[in-house]
């Protein structure tokens, strides 16, 4: 609804980890483009290997993944040489280095993009302000002019500032979220994913392991205006009490809640929200 009415066609999914996203945005259109960026080379081969390689080349050859900092995009090392050739509408820019192993994002022409994300509370990656200003000023650089949109997703609530265990079964195994501490002066915290397997059984602790700082919506919102976006708009919705759904199956718990475009919402136990910030 804020790209003004026109189909959007290029996606940049920033700490992509295993470019699932990206991978799914190419399927329905054939004109479709992403790119992916992340600093975990490992998860963007996992990516390759059990995404990209896995569909045909057509939409093999759509999606473009780079290995490297959020906040140092254009010297991201393109890793997925093998798969990708050049598109009509992305040409090489004049690089001294004409090996396709040493192509950075800089050496490519990409057109804007529509949609750059940052999902799965991916900004709480970055701990301070100026890191995260310098990073929305990147994928305010990337986005078209034309009404593109960078979206970001957060959570929070009374229950989400301090230690928090949920758990979510799955026929095959159980997924454990854990957030180990909650440091009130710096905002930090450290979070754990942790899977224990059915099949055979295998405990997997700290599959995933982060640390946070818990930004504030405002915190969020200044951020993006002083990188220069034209309008921030959140969507929220409660979730259900943390103390509720300690323990749920799948995926289905509070599922029926819909995201609400609000400018006041008051405070509850659990809330997520996607932001979003018109280029
Ligand atoms: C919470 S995970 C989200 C992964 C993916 N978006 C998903 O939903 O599965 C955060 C990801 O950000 C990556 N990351 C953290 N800091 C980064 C940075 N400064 N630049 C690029 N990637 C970063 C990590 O490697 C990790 O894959």
């Amino acid at each position: 609804m804020y790209v003004g009415g026109r189909v959007p066609l290029h996606f940049q999914e920033d700490f992509c980890g295993t470019g699932l996203l990206s991978t799914e945005w190419l399927h329905s259109d054939a004109r479709r483009t992403a790119i992916g960026l992340d600093l975990d080379v490992e998860a963007l081969d996992w990516c390759m290997e059990n995404n990209v390689n896995k569909v045909g080349a057509d939409v093999s050859s759509r999606i473009f993944l780079f290995h490297g900092n959020v906040l140092q995009p254009l010297e991201a090392k393109l890793v997925n040489v093998a798969t990708q050739y050049l598109m009509q509408n992305v040409t090489l820019g004049d690089s001294e280095d004409d090996s396709p192993d040493h192509k950075l994002m800089k050496d490519f022409q990409f057109p804007a993009r529509d949609i750059v994300c940052a999902f799965n509370y991916s900004c709480c990656c970055l701990h301070t302000r100026q890191e995260l200003v310098s990073y929305f000023k990147h994928a305010l650089s990337a986005l078209n002019k034309k009404g593109g949109i960078f979206v970001m997703d957060l959570y929070g609530g009374t229950s989400a500032e301090h230690e928090l265990r949920m758990q979510r079964k799955f026929p095959n195994f159980t997924y454990v979220w854990e957030q180990a501490e909650f440091d009130i002066i710096k905002r930090k915290t450290r979070i754990s994913l942790h899977f224990n397997l059915h099949k055979p059984q295998r405990k997997i602790r700290h599959a995933f392991s982060y640390s946070w700082r818990l930004w504030s919506l405002p915190e969020i919102k200044d951020c993006l205006e002083e990188a220069g976006f034209q309008s921030v708009h959140f969507w929220i919705r409660h979730m259900p009490d943390s103390e509720d759904i300690r323990s749920t199956y799948g995926l289905a718990a509070g599922r029926d809640i819909k995201y609400e475009e609000v400018t006041s919402f008051q405070q509850q136990d659990s809330w997520n929200a996607y932001i979003v910030g018109v280029a």
